[in-house]
């Protein structure tokens, strides 16, 4: 299998360009298969991407991609069965769902399976379809899903603000017959950048100031031209590498509005930041100081999904931090693979506490997941020796140009092919 070398102690200068959202585009190439030809701009080159590609496809649009501009064009005939090997090769295809029934009337897709951040139930996404008028039979893993009467606007309250299932609901509900009211609906930047390429195809969708999401169903989406956001996760990874190998670098091409619950923490560890309107500057020298507590929580909280890389960060820290994990069951699997490299992590349920340690040592390790993969990328990066990171499938999945980009500001990471 492909591994990371990645030999430690480097510091990190210079400039790179943050990619669009990988959390954004996924849920806008569901939303195409609803409008005719869509122009998507800033699509990062991902595994998962080419995944939600590949069930495009297979629903009968055709999709091109040159450079980071992908074209979707949905044609008038296609399946509405979605194969098990293209629904398992990524975790959040249940986000077609909604489209696949609001194009064809009916459904059937497998149920997704857990993920290394434990069960992913979808509980609130069938419930709110049900509300919709989708009938769900679920029966051998498989999801039948059908509209006999067609789709019509219902008001649905979240228990919790899912993403995927606050983006399955708009995509089943912007061709629905009547309104549908969202309450409690997930807010994250992702979510309103979907909502944001529907309007462009002509659908009726407006916030509330409280996390209230108004639909008015219309008849038909035309095709539309559409910028993704950046990855706000990607540029917190990059920002954690240069905070914990020390360094002086600057992402590019970031709405920093999107980072406004991470950006404090590399405040508090001791790193100078400057905020331009689209680019963060870090500069992070000597040891860096413990973070009080970390709780993951919805947008604007701070996102489940840096806790890992920060986590990295803060187990070199000249004293104590402590994280709580509020969104996912199980999402400190690499705290095991940190402690091969010499971290003091203490895990108790959803509760983290990181014993910061003089230094890390180098190790081989494994990947668990994609955000945790990139963490032990970040711990090696300021561990002193070479390390070997393997299951880097993973950190494809969701970061372009990783090991390019990181080696483009001096740090010392190639790839090892299995072949070579
Ligand atoms: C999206 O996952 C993101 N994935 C995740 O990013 C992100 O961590 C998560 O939102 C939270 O921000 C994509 O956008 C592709 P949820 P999603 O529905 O939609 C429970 C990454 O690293 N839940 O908000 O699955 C669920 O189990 C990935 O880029 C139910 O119980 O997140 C979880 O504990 C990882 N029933 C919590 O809610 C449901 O019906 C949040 O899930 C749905 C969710």
């Amino acid at each position: 299998m492909d591994q990371y070398v990645v030999e430690g102690g480097k510091r990190l200068e210079g400039k790179i360009n943050i990619h669009g959202a990988k959390n954004a585009v996924l849920p806008i190439l569901a939303a195409s298969l609803l409008s005719e030809e869509s122009v998507i701009h800033n699509c990062p080159m991902l595994t998962d991407v080419n995944a939600a590609m590949n069930i495009l496809e297979y629903l009968g649009c055709s999709t091109h991609q040159e450079e980071s501009t992908i074209v979707v064009t949905s044609h008038p005939h296609g399946d509405y069965k979605i194969p098990d090997t293209l629904m398992s090769e990524m975790r959040s295809s249940i986000v077609f769902l909604g489209a696949v029934v609001s194009r064809y009337g009916k459904a059937v897709v497998s149920m997704p399976g857990g993920c290394e951040l434990g069960p992913r139930p979808i509980d609130m996404h069938l419930s709110s379809l049900r509300k919709l008028g989708v009938e769900i039979n679920e029966n051998h893993g498989y999801l039948d899903c059908s509209a006999k009467n067609g789709l019509h606007g219902a008001s649905i309250h979240l228990p919790f603000p899912s993403v995927g299932a606050t983006e399955n609901i708009m995509l089943t509900a912007v061709l629905a017959k009547g309104e549908t009211i969202i309450y409690n609906a997930a807010r994250e930047p992702e979510i309103v950048d979907l909502a944001a390429f529907l309007q462009s195809c002509g659908a009726k969708i407006h916030f509330g100031k409280d996390g209230t999401v108004f639909i008015k169903g219309v008849k038909r989406l035309h095709g539309c031209e559409h910028d993704v956001i950046p990855d706000r996760i990607a540029g917190a990874t990059y920002l954690c590498a240069a905070a914990a190998a020390g360094g002086d670098i600057i992402i590019q091409n970031v709405c920093p509005d999107h980072m406004a619950a991470v950006i404090p923490v590399f405040e508090e560890v001791g790193c100078s930041m400057d905020i331009a309107h689209d680019a963060i500057h870090l500069q992070s020298k000597g040891r860096l100081h413990p973070i009080k507590m970390v709780r993951t929580m919805p947008y604007p909280g701070f996102s489940t999904d840096a806790q890992s890389p920060v986590m990295s960060m803060a187990a070199i820290a000249d004293g104590t931090s402590v994280f709580v994990e509020n969104i996912f069951e199980s999402r400190y699997k690499h705290v095991g693979e940190l402690a091969r490299m010499g971290a003091d992590i203490k895990v108790e349920g959803r509760v983290a506490v990181v014993e910061g340690v003089e230094k890390l040592h180098s190790a081989q390790v494994r990947c668990t997941d994609l955000r945790g993969g990139a963490a032990l990328v970040v711990a090696a990066l300021a561990a002193e020796g070479t390390s070997e990171i393997n299951e880097i499938k993973h950190i494809l999945r969701g970061y372009e140009d990783f090991a390019e980009n990181l080696s483009s500001l001096g740090a010392g990471i190639r790839l090892r092919s299995a072949d070579s």
